[in-house]
């Protein structure tokens, strides 16, 4: 499929990534986004490594066919276990002029501002924990930084179920705070490592204590990426800029415009892709 724009690729497993694309959106509204979501295959939380590389592959390859010359994977659990291999191993066979990023790395550099204790808290899927991204890229910029992680394998179902608001959703929530605080009582600020946590927000601050921070990344990606085009001409004169944004899925279309609304209210024109 070719195509006359050179969006901004957004990917994510399904609808989480929609929350990084709104701020995307808010700070950059004038870039042209295509957006794709896996929902066929998501969630990718308990995946294994190789099922979450090669299906990011896939989608990575589809958005470059696309048209785009940069994508974010605005999924933490892709960014865990696809990013780095994509980069070192398939970018430079590709087309080496195109970039991949992720979303671990912009929210490891915001992490250095917040805490005050140098005791940090990650609350991811399954998958990114497993994969210790957090930790790894922590300690290569904050070397002596405590991090601790939790794993909340319920939180995404919840959303994805539209239980998120209910009652029944606090039980998973309050377990896992207190699990994660147990481990360090030194913690003061915690990143959500997924992105379907911000619309958890407002119950996990009420089971943490007001004195923690919580990082979403959302905006945190955002500024990134501005910065990043910044920094890099040479990519920013390639991403065109009309204001179009599309939204494709590999499942049903219908389903992904009414679901994805409560992540996005940007959502217009949605497509069906195969990957
Ligand atoms: N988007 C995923 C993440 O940020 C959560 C959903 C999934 O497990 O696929 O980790």
């Amino acid at each position: 499929m070719s195509s006359e724009l050179n969006p901004i690729g957004v990917f994510d497993s399904g609808y989480g990534g929609l929350t990084i694309l709104k701020e995307f959106i808010d700070l950059m509204p004038e870039y042209d986004y295509f957006y794709l979501g896996d929902n066929a295959r998501s969630p990718y939380g308990p995946r294994s490594f190789d099922a979450v590389y090669s299906y990011t592959l896939e989608a990575v390859n589809k958005l470059f066919e696309m048209g785009c010359h940069i994508i974010i994977l605005a999924c933490n659990t892709a960014s865990a276990k696809a990013l780095r291999t994509i980069q070192q191993n398939d970018l430079p066979k590709i087309d080496h002029n195109k970039r991949v990023l992720g979303v671990i790395r912009p929210s490891v550099e915001a992490i250095g501002k917040y805490t005050l204790t140098n005791n940090i808290g990650i609350l991811g899927t399954r998958g990114t924990v497993i994969s210790n991204s957090y930790p790894l890229e922590i300690a290569k910029l904050f070397p002596n930084m405590k991090v601790n992680q939790e794993a909340c394998p319920m939180w995404v179902p919840l959303v994805e179920n539209d239980e998120f608001n209910m009652p029944g959703a606090d039980y998973f929530i309050e377990k896992n705070i207190n699990s994660l605080l147990k481990k360090n009582n030194k913690i003061d600020s915690i990143i959500l490592g997924c992105t379907h946590y911000p619309l958890l927000s407002s119950k996990i601050k009420k089971y943490l204590p007001p004195n923690i921070k919580l990082l979403s990344q959302g905006k945190i990606v955002a500024e990134s990426l501005k910065d990043y085009l910044l920094r890099h001409p040479e990519i920013e004169i390639k991403c065109t800029k009309s204001s179009i944004y599309k939204f494709f899925t590999t499942d049903n279309p219908t389903i992904f415009k009414k679901q994805g609304r409560k992540f996005c209210d940007k959502i217009t024109d949605v497509r069906h892709i195969n990957l």
